[in-house]
């Protein structure tokens, strides 16, 4: 069956750290390790250039309803839908939330991505974030927060 995949970007009200997983991280990717596989939602979290990129794909009903209680979250702002949109497959199966923090060999692949531009959303389409996500998640194993991942 057809699931649904959401795209939204915010900006965090803590701060963060290059290169470190605060605790308000721990505490959001741990939600997200616990309610996700119960929803059958998987997806992708990023931070790069002070801003979330979150993907989140699964039954269209529990995407909506994962979406409305992030996005009263106080933990961040100006949370942006990028896009929602029907998908045949999920782009991060393996993943109850994957996590690519912000490090400098991160910077480097958005770069790459952008163009040597700085990271900006609004200018890409969903298939290059999903691309962008993919390396980010995928070039940092060690970051990335599997869904084993204990606090
Ligand atoms: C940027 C961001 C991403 C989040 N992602 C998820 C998520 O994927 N799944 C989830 O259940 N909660 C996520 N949360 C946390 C929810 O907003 C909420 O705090 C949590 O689901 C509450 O769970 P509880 O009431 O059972 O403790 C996220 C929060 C933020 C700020």
């Amino acid at each position: 069956m057809d699931i649904v995949q959401t795209i939204y970007w915010s900006k965090p009200n803590f701060r963060l750290d290059t290169g470190s997983i605060s605790q308000e991280v721990r505490d959001i990717l741990n939600a997200a390790r616990r309610k996700n596989p119960v929803l059958d939602i998987t997806g992708a979290f990023v931070f790069t250039n002070n801003m979330f990129v979150q993907v989140l794909e699964g039954p269209e009903y529990n995407v909506m309803k994962t979406m409305g209680t992030i996005a009263r979250d106080e933990r961040h702002r100006d949370v942006q839908v990028l896009t929602s949109r029907e998908r045949q497959n999920r782009d991060f199966p393996d993943w109850a939330m994957a996590f690519a923090p912000d490090t400098e060999a991160n910077r480097r692949v958005v770069m790459e991505h952008c163009g040597g531009k700085a990271f900006d959303p609004r200018t890409l389409p969903p298939e290059k974030i999903i691309g962008l996500i993919k390396a980010l998640v995928g070039s940092n194993a060690a970051f990335s927060v599997k869904p084993d991942f204990a606090a």
